[in-house]
């Protein structure tokens, strides 16, 4: 079965974007390694579909840059309906019982992008094969979390870190299947 895997980068305090939805601490210059792009190009040859949650796709729309997943089929769920466009498929129907559809069938694995309510959707029906996290050395105080308030405790698996020499470090999690601080 196709993988649902989200690969996101959060502050050192847990958070994937400032309060208005700004990411270019992610992108500090401070960080600048050559050549390095953190497993990225690897992972998107390991992908077909990505999801998004409309607040996420609202701010790679508005990122100077042209929209950058056009050779995926790419999905964006709202409660509301909109009109497809030639990048994207919007999705109303209940997201638990579309991926579960989307995962039957034959392809590459599912890119869950995020943003952070989209994460605990997913996350709190247990659905996330795997997270790949990197942790960026910065604290931000608020903004908008990785996982919404109403996440459910879970202990998750460590299957694998790295080290980058800019500071960043990248786990990569299963969802254990288990609850509370066991
Ligand atoms: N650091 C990173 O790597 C990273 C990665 C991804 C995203 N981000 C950031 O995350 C921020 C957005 O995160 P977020 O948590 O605010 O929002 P989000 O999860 O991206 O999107 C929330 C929206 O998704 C729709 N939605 C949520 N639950 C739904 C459901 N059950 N059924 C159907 N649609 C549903 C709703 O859209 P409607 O309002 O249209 O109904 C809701 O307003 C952005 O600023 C983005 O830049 C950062």
């Amino acid at each position: 079965m196709r993988k649902l895997i989200l690969y996101i980068a959060a502050s050192l305090d847990g958070y994937i974007a400032r309060t208005d939805g700004s990411f270019d601490w992610l992108e500090h210059e401070a960080f600048a390694l050559e050549g390095e792009d953190y497993g990225y190009s690897d992972f998107m040859q390991t992908i077909d579909t990505t999801l998004m949650g409309h607040s996420t796709y609202k701010a790679i729309l508005g990122m100077d840059m042209p929209f950058p997943y056009t050779d995926k089929t790419n999905y964006v769920f709202s409660r509301s309906s909109h009109e497809d466009t030639e990048q994207v498929q919007y999705v109303n129907d209940d997201p638990i019982t579309f991926v579960k559809q989307l995962q039957q069938q034959p392809g590459k694995d599912i890119w869950l992008i995020g943003g952070g309510q989209l994460n605990t959707l997913f996350f709190n029906a247990g659905m996330i094969d795997e997270i790949i996290l990197t942790y960026v050395p910065f604290v931000l105080g608020k903004g908008i979390p990785l996982f919404a308030p109403i996440a459910t405790e879970q202990r998750l698996q460590v299957t694998e870190t790295q080290n980058y020499k800019n500071g960043f470090v990248q786990l990569r999690l299963s969802q254990a299947g288990t609850t509370g601080g066991a």
